[in-house]
């Protein structure tokens, strides 16, 4: 839940994590987050215009994710949304989700000054539900360039935390083991999906990180999992930057953003920032609050439909899936 300015300037940014919930089950649970989500979204809102000191009827839009997504979840968010905005008679506007992502390097804080991005630039959206590539162009031009072909890259790290023995979400896990392993102790397969291509497949690197964890002895396993993860982790990171680089080339775009949740890794940082420099690109990875899902990324998007004289029907219904029309 976030309030942003006219600007694009985030005036507060909340979330209610329920992790916690799922952590037992290894995974989301669809119904228990959908909910949950009912009884967190008054309150959440509630709690966000009183820090800020703002009322409700000081509010000019309200966006809210749409699609892509868990239909509960989104259902919750839409009908909370319409609804409030139809008592206060202001616009109601539906994000996809992923343009939130890719708008997310012009939000700015007191944290964080506003950037020196500017349209076009590559976009690089790796998350839990997608890994995929983007030439934008500006707010609603977005040409896919590339998506992964089976697993996301985020899925990639939990489902090999899970095999691990590691708790729901455990990217982040691998990259804390990580640091105290050894990249080179294990070879792990590098899908490139031939010369140039710009989609992802990370099946046969989890098939493969399947048949060296079944070939240790569990006794010798947790003494084994840092060098596991450092392994595991640089083919990844290996894998999607030099599949950024080749977008770049074969744009000419000189600007690139990595977003999602999976851009927190503190390897992929450090690989990317290394790469950018070679090749002279300016690469931009907004701050960890605007890079994993958040309020903020959808009001931004939000904002700059309502400046385009945009809005959504109260007809409008959330979908699983992006629209053709999203070019998402
Ligand atoms: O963008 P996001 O917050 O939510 C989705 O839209 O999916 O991304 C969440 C994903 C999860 O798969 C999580 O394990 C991964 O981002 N993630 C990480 C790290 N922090 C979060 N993956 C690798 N290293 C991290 N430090
Ligand atoms: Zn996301």
């Amino acid at each position: 839940m976030a309030l942003v300015d006219h600007t694009g300037k985030v005036i507060d940014l909340l979330a209610a994590n329920q992790d916690f919930l799922h952590r037992k089950f290894g995974g989301i649970v669809p119904e228990i987050a959908s909910r949950n989500h009912t009884l967190t979204v008054l309150p959440l809102i509630e709690d966000l215009l009183a820090r800020v000191k703002i009322h409700l009827s000081e509010i000019d839009g309200i966006a809210v994710t749409a699609r892509p997504g868990l239909i509960g979840s989104l259902m919750v968010g839409v009908i909370t949304a319409k609804t409030l905005a139809l008592s206060l008679n202001i616009p109601f506007i539906a994000i996809n989700h992923l343009e939130g992502h890719l708008l997310s390097p012009f939000l700015h804080d007191d944290k964080t000054p506003a950037t020196s991005l500017t349209f076009p630039y590559l976009g690089m959206l790796v998350s839990g539900g997608h890994t995929s590539l983007y030439r934008v162009d500006g707010v609603g031009l977005y040409q896919r360039l590339g998506a992964t072909l089976d697993d996301a890259a985020g899925e990639a790290f939990d489902k090999f935390a899970k095999l691990l023995g590691l708790e729901y979400p455990g990217g982040i896990k691998v990259d804390q083991l990580a640091k105290q392993g050894n990249r080179d102790e294990y070879s792990f397969p590098h899908s490139y999906l031939g010369p140039g291509s710009l989609d992802f497949s990370f099946s046969g690197l989890k098939t493969a990180a399947l048949r060296t964890v079944q070939s240790i002895a569990p006794d010798q396993l947790e003494q084994k999992r840092p060098d596991l993860c450092a392994s595991y982790q640089e083919t990844i990171c290996q894998v999607l930057i030099r599949k950024l680089g080749w977008a770049c080339e074969q744009t000419g775009l000189r600007q690139a953003v990595i977003t999602g949740g999976v851009s927190a890794n503190s390897r992929l940082r450090e690989v990317a920032e290394v790469w950018a420099k070679n090749a002279g690109i300016q690469l931009v990875i907004p701050p960890l609050r605007f890079c994993t899902d958040n309020g903020a990324m959808i009001a931004l998007a939000g904002l700059e439909r309502l400046n385009r004289g945009e809005s959504s029907s109260q007809s409008l219904a959330p979908a699983p899936r992006s629209l053709a029309e999203d070019q998402l």
